[in-house]
């Protein structure tokens, strides 16, 4: 696998989030990239060069490989009959009534079998729960004259990847990998440890490569939501949860992770339930990861009820409040809105008769503002619902005063809560 780089061809199908990255560094480490996805305006983007959404080894990279014709992205499933192998990135979300919905992942595997060549070697990169690769993937694949470990290899490798993370991404972050034969296993080693610089895991089988990144998320969701209950306890003790996570944190056993308005993207709100869905249909019942997503569900309106609360004590009513929503990104300087808190608290604070205005500095198309300074002059009560940088160097209380903001809800408890007192502007976070 390691010689005769510049003849490997591979097929990264759905280049977003994570099929990108991944199709820029393998192409920038010399294999032959064909990008392949639904997304026609996403294609044309990507074969221009122009980077679709935020993330640093695209910038870094795409200009270059699609100058130097390593990748090119198109709309034609023809491009798999020429790879060696092919990686599947496509999402993996949940319906409106949070059951798995496998759609895209099993119309990409058939369009896979229409395509398949001998030898091929297909990677699963989507999140998915134990079990999807044997019971989804292979009987779409498998047939009396294709079988896995012989006409063609089956691997799971979950991605981690942390959009607008700046120190971990794709090229650098471990990797556990699963396969259904020992030669796929060995196929799909070789193929990440001569792209990434960072520690390749094979693992006992491609079930458990499934089920680590489920429990990584699972696990995540879980101390957010732990935490979350924590603010809401303290809220009405009194106690500040910020300055307390601090002082736990000295412990070596402690991980910090912090309350919020809500938990967004397309992972941590999501791939819990594929866990819960499969335990179910097996006989066992997920109560804490259950638990864990109401709690997390439940934090935007939590944080609506404190605008209430704060409209209340000044006299003040929610409908007829000229509200300002700032943020629509579910996290700090990324334009990802995927599973966004923000939206269920513009629809509950609209429900209940506000006057919602909106701004994102990296989500313009959804703002209804065109900068800081127009909502501003708009407002009299702030509700921060995204931690962007420039929120917090510029909504300093002396500034909010020049505005005549009357309160700030601080749903990423990211302002400095002590200069807003001295200021004499209300301000409310959650937990603080
Ligand atoms: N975004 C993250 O931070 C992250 C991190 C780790 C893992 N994941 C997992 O990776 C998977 C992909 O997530 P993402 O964030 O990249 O999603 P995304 O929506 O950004 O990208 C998926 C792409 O797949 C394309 N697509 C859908 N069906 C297709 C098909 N049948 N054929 C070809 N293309 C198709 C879509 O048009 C889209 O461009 C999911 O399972 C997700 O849970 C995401």
């Amino acid at each position: 696998m390691k010689n005769n780089k510049s003849k490997k061809r591979i097929t990264v199908i759905g280049v977003g989030y994570v099929g990108l990255p991944l199709a820029c560094l393998a192409a920038n480490k010399d294999y032959q990239v064909d990008g392949l996805d639904i997304n026609k305006q996403l294609t044309a983007k990507i074969n221009k060069a122009r980077i679709p959404f935020q993330d640093s080894l695209v910038k870094k990279l795409l200009a270059k490989v699609v100058k130097n014709r390593k990748l090119r992205a198109t709309t034609q499933e023809k491009v798999i009959q020429h790879a060696e192998i092919v990686i599947v990135c496509v999402p993996t979300p949940v319906d409106e009534n949070y059951q798995p919905d496998f759609k895209p992942l099993i119309k990409a595997t058939e369009t896979i079998k229409k395509n398949l060549k001998d030898k091929q070697l297909i990677i699963i990169e989507s999140t998915i729960n134990p079990g999807v690769c044997e019971e989804v993937i292979l009987p779409i694949l498998e047939d009396k004259n294709n079988k896995v470990g012989k006409n063609f290899y089956l691997a799971h490798a979950p991605e981690r990847i942390n959009p607008g993370d700046l120190k971990w991404n794709v090229a650098n972050l471990p990797r556990n990998i699963g396969a259904m034969s020992k030669e796929g296993l060995t196929l799909a080693v070789d193929f990440y440890s001569d792209i990434i610089e960072a520690k390749i895991n094979p693992m006992k089988s491609i079930r458990e490569a499934e089920a680590t990144k489920t429990i990584e998320n699972a696990f995540r969701d879980i101390n957010i939501a732990f935490i979350n209950e924590i603010a809401k306890s303290f809220d009405q003790l009194g106690i500040d949860v910020v300055d307390v996570i601090k002082g736990a944190a000295s412990k070596f056993s402690f991980m910090p992770h912090w309350p919020s308005c809500g938990v967004g993207g397309h992972c941590i709100p999501v791939d819990p339930y594929y866990l819960i869905r499969k335990a179910e249909i097996a006989g066992f019942s997920h109560d804490f990861l259950k638990l864990a997503r109401k709690i997390n569900n439940e934090m935007p309106k939590y944080t609506v009820e404190m605008v209430q609360d704060e409209l209340n004590k000044l006299g003040m009513a929610v409908k007829n409040a000229k509200i300002a929503v700032l943020g629509v990104a579910y996290k700090a300087d990324i334009d990802d809105t995927r599973e966004s808190p923000s939206f269920e608290i513009i629809k509950l604070l609209k429900d209940m008769g506000a006057k919602v205005s909106t701004y994102d500095p990296y989500v313009k198309e959804l703002s209804s503002e065109k900068d800081l300074n127009s909502i501003l002059e708009k407002a009299e009560i702030l509700l921060i619902a995204t931690d962007h940088k420039q929120f917090k160097n510029k909504l300093k209380p002396i500034v909010l005063k020049k505005y005549q903001i009357k309160a700030v809800i601080d749903g990423k408890n990211c302002l400095d809560k002590e200069e807003f007192a001295k200021q004499k502007i209300v301000y409310k976070g959650i937990g603080r």
